[in-house]
């Protein structure tokens, strides 16, 4: 497959150009370290194409990365899925400006609906016991539509416990009810590149963003906005031109550009091994640890069967020199890929088989996320003046500015909802202390 964004940086560095144009480290910058990542961050010079213009390398790239994925359309983004959310929103929710959302959605989305004044009907997913993971089924989509008159639906899948919806079932919901599916599937990228292809693109989504930077080996902040619906085509580029920089990052985009070579090649075969040698890791940890079932990438543990807090395995872990992804009271996750290696799975396989186990077993709160009255729209509080009040002293007050834990990033209160005394005492239980609320003697 072609990579023609790095084969003309490669060139331009090869000429030795008088770099008479921006940026300003002209290629090379002892004092900033980084060394050869330098040479190859240009800007938008004679023959590098233009991002949000793109009709020259940059185009035939996410061509590129179309074919790879089966849609209609690829977009690259810079912004990571969160420039590709708001695009999302921006290109899907045009009519009503209402969306129906699953609970367990990003802040990135919150975020947009705030910037685009998007009203939301929330599905509460059956959780399991974290508010960050759970399962959404196609007859509460049905149902939410039945009641509300939406532009979209919105779906995280995979979500940040690596639990999986059952999106081919939720598009032929959302086809029925002539409402778009849009994905989150940030954490889902490599799925297109199973034995059994998985990716939400396949399995009828109109529209999805996949953080590519998260699963596949591309710099921090790469993504694609994958378009699946011909309505849809041809939209997005204008509207992500209105969150994001005019200056994308070359090397985000020649690091997108070098991964479709990759993806082409060897990746099918080394994703296949990487999955075989995690199922036998899961399988040889399971005599020990409670392994939760997620998507084949990741391995989580619901670390309080065992008599420890997600965080404090963590913290065990650290002294092996192991970092995971994320840890919080009840589990921890880790993310891996072909890039890590034996030597990798090996060490993470001993610590854990290592950690010793308390002999009690602990309890945490079963904290059931209640569901809060939107009594003003997202944008308008988002945007309100707020103050800062003890979490215990919230309740009857409107949340301001979106609580999330984070990461994952998952709101446990909305910009919009009033706080009830029940969720005041939830999100205590979730550690959150404080709260911003609305600033206005109308609505305290
Ligand atoms: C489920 C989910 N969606 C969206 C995002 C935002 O992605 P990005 O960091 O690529 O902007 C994240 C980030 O962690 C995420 O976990």
């Amino acid at each position: 497959m072609t990579t023609p964004v790095y084969d003309f940086v490669r060139g331009y560095i090869e000429k030795s150009p008088v770099r008479a144009h921006m940026p300003g480290h002209k290629g090379a910058s002892q004092e900033c370290g980084f060394g050869a990542a330098y040479e190859y961050d240009i800007t938008e010079i004679k023959g590098a194409d233009a991002l949000f213009e793109a009709d020259g390398i940059i185009l035939e790239s996410e061509k590129n990365a179309a074919e790879l994925f089966g849609a209609a359309e690829t977009v690259y983004s810079c912004g990571g899925s969160t420039a590709c959310i708001q695009t999302m929103l921006a290109c899907a929710c045009r009519k009503k400006k209402r969306i129906i959302a699953a609970r367990n959605a990003h802040r990135a989305f919150i975020n947009s609906c705030a910037l685009l004044d998007i009203d939301v009907k929330w599905i509460y997913p059956v959780y399991s016991d974290s508010i960050v993971s759970g399962d959404i089924t196609a007859a509460a989509v049905g149902k939410a539509l039945s009641e509300y008159d939406a532009d979209a639906v919105y779906i995280t899948s995979p979500d940040y416990l690596g639990h999986i919806s059952d999106i081919k079932e939720i598009s032929q919901v959302c086809r029925r009810y002539n409402a778009y599916l849009l994905c989150d599937n940030a954490h889902g990228a490599y799925t297109a590149f199973l034995k059994e292809n998985i990716h939400p693109v396949r399995l009828g989504a109109d529209m999805c963003c996949d953080s590519a930077h998260k699963t596949l080996p591309v710099l921090t902040g790469g993504a694609y906005l994958h378009v699946n619906n011909e309505k849809l085509v041809g939209q997005a580029k204008e509207y992500m031109s209105m969150f994001c920089s005019t200056s994308p990052s070359y090397l985000i985009l020649q690091s997108l550009d070098m991964c479709n070579a990759y993806l082409a090649g060897a990746f099918s075969e080394e994703l296949a091994v990487t999955c075989q040698k995690v199922t036998e890791l899961k399988e040889r940890l399971s005599a020990v640890w409670d392994i939760c079932i997620s998507e084949p990438l990741k391995l989580v543990i619901h670390t309080v069967s065992s008599g420890l807090y997600g965080y404090e395995l963590a913290d065990i872990l650290r002294q092996d020199n192991i970092e995971c992804e994320y840890a919080d009271s009840t589990h921890i996750v880790f993310m891996l890929s072909p890039k890590n290696s034996d030597d990798d799975l090996s060490r993470l396989r001993n610590a854990l088989e290592k950690v010793r186990m308390p002999k009690l077993l602990i309890n945490t709160p079963h904290v059931k996320l209640p569901q809060m009255e939107q009594a003003v729209s997202i944008r308008e509080a988002a945007f309100s003046e707020c103050r800062l009040v003890p979490v215990k002293e919230a309740a009857g007050k409107i949340c301001g500015r979106a609580v999330t834990v984070c990461p994952p990033g998952i709101a446990a209160a909305v910009p919009g909802e009033r706080i009830s005394d029940e969720a005041a005492e939830a999100l205590f239980k979730l550690g959150i202390t404080e709260i911003n609320v609305i600033l206005d003697s109308d609505w305290e």
